[in-house]
């Protein structure tokens, strides 16, 4: 039997936290502080008391006046730590750079090409301070958006906190985006100032960012000032009175900037994240309840300590990169990795090369990254020292148990936890995830956060037993999204509706007789066969789950009397030949993990898979083509020739 089969039949088993890990956890030694004997004490108490633990933890970061109200819920709306005056910037950076953390490296930063910049809190401080006067000087006042369209360079970061410091939300633009989203995001936020760069290599290819920007200022009319980082030394065409380069907008700047005593619940920044409609919904975070549910997670669920090498392997333009390579590392005064390129460049090995080098500890990824390196092999890992490596973290989708355990073993050793962690651009922080003292089940994103309260509700809101259902959370939590820019109906309707009072999160779970959460996919994700709902994702997990694939796409063709016919596309690990007989033994394969019931009508074996660039696999585009229907932009996708590829085999 092939070994990865052989591990998925005992996905069953437990694994549980090493005693040593144990024992020096953060959220261990918190709770013999406060009392508390194991994690389900730990659960509970903090159910039935949340003011109690989320004062505590806040209560570790440093408040320019206190708050006189732990939380006010009135749903859907809340707010956190009232009457409070903070700065995040202020507990992520000036506090560290004027004490013993002020030598202390903050950031790493890696270049595509191999160039290494480091930065200590004290010049990331004085960074910040500069760009955060020439802000100022730009125009840019408490309370105006500032647009940042940056790829993966320290200037991002700096920028990020200029703008917070001074209390001017930012609202960062994914550097994969197409300059249409830029120009998009621009206008909603009325923004005056924008930032962007002059280009940048991604796999060693130039993209020329600012000349893609020029072609869409013409309508912004709200836009002044163009900051334009120089990056590659490209020789540009500077719009005279409108564009200055990043070092001229600094020459001079003083490297002290006061930063602005905000009001917990003042606005910090928009992150626009896509919505079952065409038009993106601008999620909107506050300073307070935002930075003590990002420190809080972190410092629980990963665990990070003093002397700990982080790396969150995500972009900074997503939610994962705001709030764990930006302000949850930063509050905690951690040193992490900033990397410019493509996990695989120029070759499978370099990811693994940097946590040699860089003697990475925790290492945070998303399953399709695990799954792409499952398909290269494990001589890549093999070649390098990974043993600095104690923790592992998952996120952005449901983790098939395969890849779980690949990651496990082949990464960590089979010595390190992989915290499977749920959450979302709305939520801010982890909300289903494990913490070092849980006992984990591949697959799974394990328990609630304490004080969260989450759910699986049925379409009439009752809590379902068997099998799947709505994925809710019942309680607020401190960094909850606080509304839709310029869209409050839109808050109430898309999230708050279904169920009065309570978030509906759009994704599928389920409860095990352990309380533990599977979550299964988007609902709009879930297909519906016959009258039962199959999530696509559970399908492609089984697919995967067979010794030569490497990655699957399921997706939903409709089918006169069944409702829905499952589609199967599939792409097989390096080397592996194909034939027709492979197709037959999948779906028999399919037939034994899950029934027939969800058995793939139709499996096509393919080269590649349409994703976006932050590697989600656009089922979107897969169910037009299936369907014949055009299948319209596809400016988000990493690579729009897999579509080509798709149609060959329809
Ligand atoms: C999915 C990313 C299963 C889920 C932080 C959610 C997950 C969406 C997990 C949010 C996980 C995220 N297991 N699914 N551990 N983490 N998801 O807003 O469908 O980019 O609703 O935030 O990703 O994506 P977003």
């Amino acid at each position: 039997m092939p070994e990865e089969l052989d591990a998925l039949l005992k996905e069953k088993r437990i694994f549980k936290p090493s005693a040593e890990l144990l024992k020096n956890s953060n959220i261990y030694r918190w709770m013999e502080k406060n009392g508390i004997h194991g994690y389900d004490e730990l659960l509970e108490e903090a159910l039935k008391n949340p003011e109690w633990f989320w004062d505590e933890l806040a209560g570790e970061l440093e408040w320019f006046r206190p708050y006189n109200q732990i939380k006010k819920w009135d749903p859907p709306h809340a707010k956190w730590f009232l009457d409070g005056k903070f700065n995040i910037v202020h507990n992520a950076l000036d506090r560290h750079a004027r004490g013993p953390r002020k030598d202390k490296t903050a950031y790493i930063w890696e270049g595509e090409s191999g160039e290494v910049q480091r930065l200590s809190y004290l010049e990331l401080y004085r960074e910040v301070n500069r760009f955060a006067n020439a802000l100022k000087k730009l125009g840019v006042s408490k309370g105006d958006t500032v647009s940042i369209y940056l790829p993966m360079i320290p200037e991002l970061p700096i920028a990020m906190l200029a703008c917070a410091k001074i209390g001017a939300p930012h609202s960062v633009v994914f550097s994969g985006f197409w300059a249409k989203a830029f120009k998009e995001r621009i206008n909603d936020a009325g923004s005056k100032v924008a930032i962007t760069i002059d280009g940048f290599r991604r796999r060693g290819k130039l993209i020329r960012l600012k000349e893609a920007v020029d072609g869409i200022l013409d309508e912004t009319p709200t836009l002044e000032k163009l900051v334009v980082v120089k990056h590659e030394g490209l020789d540009l065409d500077m719009r005279k009175n409108r564009d200055i380069w990043w070092d001229e907008a600094v020459d001079g700047m003083e490297e002290d900037c006061e930063t602005e005593e905000m009001d917990s619940e003042d606005l910090l920044f928009i992150l626009y994240t896509s919505g079952t409609t065409g038009k993106p919904k601008g999620v909107v975070h506050v300073h307070g309840g935002y930075a003590v549910g990002v420190y809080a997670t972190l410092k629980f669920v990963f665990d990070l300590k003093e002397d700990d090498i982080w790396w969150c392997a995500a972009d900074i333009g997503w939610v994962t990169g705001h709030s764990y390579i930006v302000y949850g590392p930063l509050l905690l005064g951690a040193t992490s990795i900033l990397y410019e390129g493509t996990p695989n460049y120029p070759d499978p090995g370099r990811i693994w090369r940097m946590i040699e080098d860089y003697k990475v500890t925790v290492f945070y990824t998303a399953p399709t990254t695990v799954r792409m390196f499952m398909k290269y092999g494990t001589k890549w890992p093999e070649k390098h020292d990974l043993s600095s490596l104690r923790l592992l973290g998952s996120v952005g989708e449901p983790i098939n148990p395969e890849a779980w355990i690949w990651y496990h073993k082949h990464i960590g050793g089979s010595k390190c936890p992989v915290m499977d962690t749920w959450w979302q651009t709305e939520t801010g922080m982890h909300l289903i995830t494990p913490l070092p003292i849980s006992n984990l089940k591949p697959g799974s994103a394990v328990k609630p956060f304490p004080t969260v309260e989450a759910d699986v509700l049925d379409d009439e809101g009752k809590h379902v037993k068997n099998g799947g259902g709505h994925l809710v959370i019942k309680s607020t939590w401190p960094s909850m999204f606080r509304t839709l820019y310029k869209d409050p109906e839109r808050y109430v309707e898309a999230y708050w509706s279904k169920f009065p009072c309570v978030y509906l999160s759009g994704d599928v779970a389920r409860v095990d007789e352990d309380g533990y959460f599977w979550v299964q996919g988007r609902e709009d994700d879930v297909l519906n066969v016959a009258g039962h709902r199959i999530s696509t994702a559970e399908v492609e997990s089984a697919l995967v789950s067979y010794h030569t694939v490497a990655e699957a796409a399921v997706v939903g063709k409709p089918h006169d009397v069944k409702g829905e016919d499952i589609y199967a596309f599939v792409m097989l690990k390096e080397g592996v030949k194909t034939g027709e007989e492979l197709e037959s033994i999948l779906k028999d394969h399919v037939r034994k993990e899950i029934g027939p019931i969800a058995t793939p009508s139709n499996i096509k074996i393919v080269s590649d898979l349409p994703k976006t660039r932050s590697g989600k696999i656009m089922r979107r585009v897969i169910k037009s083509l299936i369907k014949g229907e055009d299948v319209g932009d596809t400016s988000t996708l990493a690579n729009p020739e897999a579509v080509d590829g798709l149609k060959k085999v329809l």
